[in-house]
């Protein structure tokens, strides 16, 4: 019999790549040498076989990310029957946006509706500079293309970075006056050197004040498969904010995600090195039954949840693109 997983832990998080388009100066994959074997990344049959059993047990939400999923050849095929998995209520895509201006009616087709974009920057040179990629037009493009084909919602992700785009925030919160865009402020994480960490960190606290001006927030009710951000409504906006505080308001109590990496790892918590394999019994010929009870593990191992005190939590000694953000 399948054990009924515990109601919150509701959300899966597929890294479907560990490659990406860009190269964020602050995301320290592409600092790390060789990617994995394309043999070493989960195809397509057992990342849908793995989601199929994650529905089962009572997971309702997945999210696709990398890396940057759009590079991998047969994404919009995937993302079609993924939405023909029983019992999945929402799926989502995460995606750096660069080539959304392409996919996106595909997408649409294949019946994805749920978009995160990131997007740092309003300026073309400096998201060349924090990119490393001319590709700053392309994903205005692609984001506009999304929300006038029907795509709800449509997150905008920016990472606030101190001294580098703070002077932006209110450019960045308007967009979300102007369309109906979620735009969210993320903090930085700790993923490289943590002195990079410290120069540029800025703590969501700072972020709200510099965008008091705006008016009085409102806050918006979650989702129950919501992730960590808090969202907010302002006088005048059709679209929102949403402020996601990892440093600050670290809350491993109301974290609801597992994530499986792109080399087939579950992983209950981001910050944490624990995984448990799923590749390893998927490739030999494990019954369904032993993969949701592994699944469990990763669960139970979640509801223990005496994780990090702020002040011990570790440098991150992998990327977000390796383990899906
Ligand atoms: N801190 C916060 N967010 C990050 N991302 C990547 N690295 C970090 C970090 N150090 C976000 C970016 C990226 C997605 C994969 O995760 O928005 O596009
Ligand atoms: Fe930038 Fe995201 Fe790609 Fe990392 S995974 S380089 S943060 S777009």
């Amino acid at each position: 019999m399948k054990k009924a997983i515990s109601q919150k832990i509701n959300y899966l998080r597929l890294s479907i790549t560990d490659r990406c388009n860009l190269r964020c100066f602050y995301c320290n994959y592409w600092r790390e040498g060789d990617k994995l074997p394309a043999p070493d990344i989960l195809r397509y049959e057992e990342l849908l076989r793995v989601a199929a059993l994650a529905a089962e047990i009572g997971l309702r939400k997945v999210r696709v990310t990398g890396g940057e999923p759009l590079i991998r050849r047969g994404v919009v095929d995937f993302l079609h029957k993924l939405h023909k998995i029983p019992g999945l209520k929402e799926i989502c895509l995460s995606t750096n946006g660069v080539l959304l201006q392409d996919l996106a009616p595909a997408l649409y087709d294949a019946g994805l509706r749920r978009l995160n974009v990131s997007l740092d920057t309003l300026r073309r040179d400096r998201y060349r500079e924090i990119t490393g990629r001319d590709n700053f037009l392309e994903v205005m493009t692609g984001l506009k293309r999304s929300v006038s084909l029907g795509f709800h919602p449509v997150k905008i992700n920016c990472v606030v970075l101190k001294g580098i785009n703070d002077d932006e925030l209110l450019d960045l919160a308007l967009l979300a006056r102007d369309h109906s865009y979620q735009v969210r402020f993320i903090e930085l994480m700790p993923t490289g050197p943590l002195e990079e960490w410290q120069r540029y960190f800025l703590p969501m606290a700072e972020v709200r004040r510099l965008l008091s001006v705006l008016g009085a927030p409102e806050p918006v009710a979650p989702e129950a498969t919501a992730g960590p951000a808090q969202i907010f409504r302002l006088p005048g906006f059709e679209g929102e904010l949403g402020f996601i505080s990892p440093i600050s308001g670290h809350q491993c109590a109301t974290c609801n995600r597992l994530r499986l990496t792109a080399a087939g790892q579950l992983r209950p918590c981001l910050l944490r090195e624990r995984q448990i394999d799923l590749k390893g019994p998927l490739r030999q010929g494990a019954a369904d039954h032993f993969l949701s009870h592994l699944f469990q593990q990763a669960v139970d191992l979640k509801a223990g949840r005496s994780f990090y005190p702020l002040e011990q939590l570790p440098p991150l000694h992998c990327s977000m693109a390796s383990i899906g953000g």
